[in-house]
């Protein structure tokens, strides 16, 4: 009984990550001041428009931004916008931005 107990509150914690990480709206409220409501700013006057970026040129950006293979001059300043992303994560992001125009 204990070890069912166990595995029970493991899927429930499991479910609530993925609740959460699924939010890709709640998550890009931290890129808002930034890159404005709808990714429609240049970030600090240096990234390009990323209104309506397909989900996979986002995700790429994001993950060589993590690794540093991606980015221009201000590289270092996104990395510390997502090195604490997980995939799922990045992947909500990357889906809400696709979403935006
Ligand atoms: C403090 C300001 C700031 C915040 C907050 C910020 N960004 Fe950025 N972002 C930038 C800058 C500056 C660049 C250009 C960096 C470079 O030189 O490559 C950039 C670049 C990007 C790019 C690639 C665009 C390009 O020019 O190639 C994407 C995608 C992106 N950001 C997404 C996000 C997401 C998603 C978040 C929130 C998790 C976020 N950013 C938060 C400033 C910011």
């Amino acid at each position: 009984m204990k070890t069912l107990n166990k595995i029970l509150l493991g899927l429930a914690v499991v479910g609530s990550l993925t609740i959460a990480a699924a939010d890709g709206a709640a998550l890009y409220k931290s890129c808002v001041a930034c890159h404005g409501a709808s990714g429609e700013k240049k970030a600090l006057g240096k990234s390009e428009v990323i209104t309506g970026w397909e989900a996979s040129k986002t995700i790429a950006a994001l993950k060589g931004y993590q690794d540093g293979t991606y980015g221009g001059a201000m590289k270092g300043l996104m990395k510390g916008q997502v090195k604490s992303l997980d995939d799922a994560q990045i992947e909500a992001l990357a889906k809400h931005i696709e979403t935006t125009k």
